[in-house]
């Protein structure tokens, strides 16, 4: 039994309280299908995502087979399936790997036989089998929402809710799918719920809620329906409503409201410990599964692995484009001491030639952090925002926020390691640039790409949409050469505040740090600005990196619902 007392939700606007959902009074028995109806914004989703645990109600109490779950405890994620009017699925997997995917992450079973079972249980189920290699990219606004469906199975749920699941499909689909919803809750331990604004179909339901400004006006068997709004069919039901005010609709209701109860709750024995429902992997499990979809996405994406492959290679190339008269130079620089006044005149000759190479090897050196902090925004700006609203319908599901970070940075080390590496190692075959320790060099290229990595992912786990973090971040790439110092010099007071900031400079300088003495001094003539030693850049990127993570993992712990 599911029972709802009392409830109120109410939000805040400005200083003054906006009611959302008033004084709910409804319950049902297991083995039941309602749908929740009502017109466009009259609280329904609000409503559904109260009973699902993401809304928290500012009053009253729901309960679940006589157990408070404000007090007592949420239902287990496992318990719950909410499928929300988007689409949960990627598009790069077939509906067979969408369905193992979610196993995976949300429900144990034990050995490969049972796994299997369940995932062609499931697809007979929901009646995918036929179609179960097809990429989600092609399916059907019907068949999508038969996988959002079959994906909440996994768990076996007590409670399953669906928001608008039917809307938008024509009129066969849609009667197949409150069908299959219905056989769904023929289930004697499941309840599922349906909000809809469609009135087709409502005899399939065991009970309608009409909502209407938040309040419940009507909560009873579909076939009364019509009588008690005193219309010819449910389809007038909207217009009757708007006739008088939700106020008196709703006290109307309350004095109807037992004898209506009385008709179709029937009596149950209840059995509190007799749930099925699946239990949630251990964050082990969570991570691979996250990591190798993550791989499987990328690999299966021709459009991102291009861009990443064209990077990979390209920029290397650019950098080195730029030294292609500098190469001889660099091998060409003179040592020897000046005797006599011809030796002055070249020594001077010479010198203007260091400063130039100074300047060369400075300016090689930066174009390879530049571009590196551009793959880093690359990596990252969009792996969390551009796919915000799976990942919160994964978080509900049981998938540890944590766990979820950390797959992610498993993935974009990889990326940040070959990026680095094959930046570093290639630059310098052809170049040769003069490091005294080039390992020096190496680990600040990977430094700084990880910590624009990390920054931009803790963007893309903050902003609001995938649009916003990529365009922050190409911001804060956009600032790092001007803000460097290592092309012009900033006004001394500027460079210390703006410095602490800019991940290109902590890399640019430490590098110079690692460059044979002769040329650090032709580059401090020719940059003026302030280089610091070596070990305060590691600890500088290090920092950024760790801030940028620290912020990632505020990001993703944070609810954020947005449909
Ligand atoms: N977090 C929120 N902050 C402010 N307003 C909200 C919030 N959530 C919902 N609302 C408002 O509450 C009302 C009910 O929203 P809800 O999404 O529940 O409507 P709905 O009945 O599902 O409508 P639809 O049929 O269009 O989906 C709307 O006016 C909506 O703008
Ligand atoms: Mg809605």
């Amino acid at each position: 039994m599911l029972e709802l007392q009392n409830i109120n939700f109410t939000i805040q606007k400005g200083s003054e309280d906006v009611h959302l959902l008033e004084q709910i009074n409804l319950k049902m028995p297991t083995g039941h299908f309602m749908a929740i109806v009502g017109p466009s914004g009259c609280g329904k989703s609000t409503l559904l995502k109260l009973i699902a645990g993401i809304n928290q109600e500012s009053e009253g109490d729901i309960f679940w087979n006589g157990r408070n779950l404000s007090e007592e405890g949420d239902l287990e994620h496992s318990e719950i399936g909410y499928v929300p009017q988007f689409s949960i699925a990627y598009d790069e997997l077939s509906v067979e790997e969408s369905i193992e995917s979610s196993i995976r992450l949300r429900a144990k079973t034990r050995g490969r036989n049972n796994f299997h079972d369940l995932v062609d249980r499931i697809l007979e189920s929901t009646g995918l089998d036929a179609i179960r290699d097809r990429p989600v990219r092609v399916l059907s606004g019907g068949q999508k929402r038969r996988l959002s469906l079959a994906m909440e199975l996994v768990t076996d749920p007590v409670l399953l809710l669906c928001d608008e699941v039917t809307s938008g499909l024509d009129p066969k689909s849609e009667q197949e799918i409150v069908k299959l919803m219905h056989d769904l809750s023929r289930n004697e331990h499941r309840i599922v719920v349906n909000v809809t604004h469609s009135l087709a179909n409502l005899d399939l339901y065991d009970s309608v809620l009409v909502l209407h400004e938040g309040k419940v006006v009507y909560h009873g068997q579909p076939r009364a329906l019509e009588h008690y709004f005193s219309v010819e069919e449910a389809e007038d039901v909207y217009p009757q409503l708007v006739k008088r005010p939700s106020g008196d609709w709703a006290k109307s209701w309350m004095k109807h409201r037992e004898d209506f109860y009385a008709a179709f709750a029937k009596p149950q024995a209840m059995d509190p410990e007799s749930s099925v429902s699946a239990e949630t992997p251990g964050p082990i499990s969570q991570f691979f599964a996250l990591f190798f979809r993550r791989w499987k996405i990328l690999l299966r994406d021709p459009g991102q692995l291009f861009l990443q492959l064209a990077i990979l290679i390209g920029f290397p190339v650019l950098v080195i484009l730029f030294d292609l008269d500098g190469v001889e130079q660099v091998k060409r620089l003179s040592e020897t001491l000046p005797s006599t006044l011809q030796q002055m005149e070249q020594e001077k000759e010479a010198m203007t030639h260091n400063l130039n190479l100074g300047g060369l090897v400075s300016g090689l050196v930066m174009f390879q952090i530049v571009l590196l902090t551009l793959m880093g925004s690359n990596n990252s700006a969009r792996e969390i925002a551009g796919e915000r609203l799976i990942f919160e319908k994964e978080k509900l599901g049981g998938v540890r926020p944590s766990v979820y970070l950390m797959s992610k940075i498993a993935f974009l080390s990889i990326l940040v390691f070959i990026q680095s590496f094959w930046m570093a190692a290639f630059v310098q075959a052809v170049c040769k640039l003069p490091m005294e320790t080039f390992a020096q060099h190496l680990t600040l290229l990977l430094l700084v790409n990880g910590a624009m990595t990390a920054i931009c992912l803790g963007i893309s786990a903050l902003a609001g949409t995938a649009d916003q973090a990529s365009l922050l971040s190409i911001y804060l790439v956009g600032f790092q050469l001007p803000l460097s110092g290592a092309v012009l010099a900033l006004p001394g007071w500027a460079g210390w505040i703006t410095r602490p900031f800019i991940s290109a400079y902590w890399s640019w300088a430490g590098s110079m740090d690692s460059l044979q003495r002769d040329y650090l001094r032709y580059v401090d003539e020719v940059t003026d600005t302030w280089l610091a030693p070596f070990v305060a850049c590691l600890a500088v990127l290090m920092a950024h990196m760790l801030i940028g993570l620290f912020l990632a993992y505020i990001g993703v712990k944070k609810p954020r619902w947005r449909e």
